[in-house]
């Protein structure tokens, strides 16, 4: 059994996708415990709901990074993680703690990297024009939003999308593509070759890219 640990900040959708995703038990990994960084953080209760156990390790109780860091890595490391997912979590991590948790920490963010790294990428998405937009999964770099990447989901932008059309679109595709990834890593199916990902032994159909249906 793969032992999975996720970090969030807030309304926690994709962690209640990848639980939803596991909880047919046919995949050889459980989620042990899910960990916010504020006590407002509606994932938490969500977590809970779900009967999975979650602890809280708010980053205002501490005056440095490092501080909050180590004991968010105790908090974690308690938990002997294979894998760390970062699904929602809105804190930069440091140098220090990416490299502990190298290639088993794994983020998802709203945009096809290395497009819109950063916040309000839905947004950025519609002033630059671009006529596709969507998610990505990857293994955390030490630089915000970098990392070789695992898998994308493409979905188009309409004319008349807004801000929050689009990313309602967006994350549909999230909660299909994260569950994937995931899948893949406790499958030990993934294998980081530099800057990239190489997916082993592709099934009939697999492919890291996910394509939502255009309209
Ligand atoms: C998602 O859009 C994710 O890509 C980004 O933060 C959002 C989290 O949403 N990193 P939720 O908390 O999983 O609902």
């Amino acid at each position: 059994m793969k032992r999975i640990v996720v970090l969030l900040s807030g309304r926690g959708s994709n962690m209640v996708a990848l639980a939803a995703a596991l909880g047919d038990g046919r995949w050889p990994a459980q989620i042990v415990g899910v960990i916010a960084d504020r006590p407002g953080a509606a994932g938490l209760q969500r977590a809970a709901g779900l009967g999975l156990s979650t602890a809280l390790v708010d980053y205002r109780g501490f005056a440095r990074r490092a501080d909050f860091e180590q004991a968010l890595r105790e908090a974690i490391d308690v938990l002997a993680p294979d894998v760390v997912l970062l699904a929602g979590f809105m804190r930069v991590l440091g140098a220090a703690f990416v490299e502990h948790y190298r290639g088993r920490l794994l983020n998802i963010h709203p945009s096809l990297l290395p497009a819109f790294p950063g916040l309000a990428t839905h947004r950025r998405a519609l002033e630059a024009g671009v006529a596709a937009h969507g998610a990505t999964v990857h293994f955390v770099g030490v630089e915000v939003d970098d990392g070789p990447i695992v898998a994308q989901a493409v979905v188009a932008v309409h004319p008349d999308d807004d801000e929050a059309t689009l990313a309602a679109r967006v994350l549909e595709s999230e909660h299909r593509l994260y569950p994937m990834a995931l899948r893949w890593f406790v499958e030990d199916r993934l294998r980081i070759e530099g800057a990239r990902v190489r997916l082993l032994d592709p099934r009939p159909g697999e492919t890291r890219l996910l394509r939502s249906d255009a309209r």
